[in-house]
């Protein structure tokens, strides 16, 4: 049987006012192959994770793929699993995420596709309750979704080609679960309000990649005046970023990443982010500049590409069940 190989996208979830709804998936990719073997687990891992990320059972790609033997009630004897990581861990770039999506995606594959997409999704919601970043690192580009009742309906909106900007400090054990636990069990009316304005607005500003537009969009009142206290250096980042010509700039997902939009000087922007969490913490910062990714999480069986199959409704709402 030939290998499979999967490419899963980085994504950078809430994009400001859209907390818990809006995400972006953004060229930064892990690399996933897969191959059946005889009676063993292999895993390697290069890139993200070499040496700390575990290469047993318990690894969250492996774990991932079990799941959906599990739920088929298919199990091949042993796997093999080359894993190239350039997400970094415990980001804000949803590399949690791209291993549920990419792990599950990947066996789907081998056992010739029994799920359809929105149950891979169902599936990998059972593990990390974060549709933001599940939804765009499946689909690609701007993802919106939203639980009603026990079901989430997501939709994936239009994008225009953009870079965005990314600055990563050396903050060593950021959780989403700790970053959560600082957000107010509610929020006054008039915050609320003013997020939803926002976010819509966001939504249009990237559909039009209107710069201008997301100065006044991106603005949260959520999550951010929350999370950002428990960041070192990300207001002089963020400021940096403006200063240097950003005209938005906004916590990636609960962070410590910071994701910036300009219009030009993308480089010097990323130097400036990059020096100024130097300068607040006395630690380097990673910077990336990277364009929207629209492909979402690619396919391939030995040299040939495998469409996932909802790509004839890219723009279509979907709605699944999520006991
Ligand atoms: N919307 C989630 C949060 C994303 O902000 O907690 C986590 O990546």
């Amino acid at each position: 049987m030939a290998t499979i190989t999967v490419s899963v996208p980085a994504t950078s979830a809430n994009l400001g006012p859209g907390f818990d709804s809006l995400g972006l998936a953004i060229g930064l990719y892990n690399t996933i192959e897969i191959a059946p073997t005889t009676g063993v687990l292999v895993v390697e891992i290069t890139g993200e994770g070499a040496g700390t990320a575990p290469t047993d059972d318990t690894n969250l790609i492996v774990k991932a793929a079990y799941a959906v033997f599990k739920r088929v009630d298919l199990h091949p004897d042993g796997l093999y699993f080359k894993l190239t990581n350039a997400i970094p861990l415990a980001s804000g770039l949803g590399s949690s995420a791209a291993a549920l999506i990419g792990g599950m995606v990947a066996a789907n594959m081998l056992l010739d596709e029994p799920l359809e997409p929105g149950e891979i999704l169902a599936l990998a919601l059972q593990t990390e309750g974060h549709p933001d970043n599940l939804c765009p690192a499946l689909l690609g580009g701007l993802v919106v979704s939203s639980y009603v009742d026990h079901c989430l309906t997501y939709c994936r909106l239009p994008v225009a080609p953009m870079k965005v900007i990314v600055a990563l400090p050396a903050i060593e054990g950021h959780h989403t679960q700790a970053m959560r636990a600082l957000l107010p069990g509610s929020v006054p009316l008039k915050d609320a309000a003013a997020n939803i304005g926002r976010a819509i607005l966001v939504t249009r500003a990237l559909a039009e990649g209107d710069y201008d537009l997301l100065a006044d969009a991106m603005q949260d009142r959520l999550h951010e005046p929350y999370r950002r206290p428990a960041i070192p250096g990300i207001d002089q980042a963020a400021g940096a970023a403006l200063e240097a010509g950003a005209t938005a700039v906004t916590l990636s997902g609960s962070g410590p990443s910071l994701i910036a939009f300009a219009p030009a000087q993308h480089e010097q922007i990323g130097d400036s982010m990059a020096q100024a969490f130097q300068a607040a913490t006395g630690q380097k910062a990673r910077v990336w500049v990277l364009p929207i990714d629209t492909q979402g999480t690619v396919i391939r069986r030995g040299s040939r590409h495998l469409a996932l199959r909802h790509r004839e409704n890219l723009y279509r709402a979907t709605r699944i069940d999520c006991p």
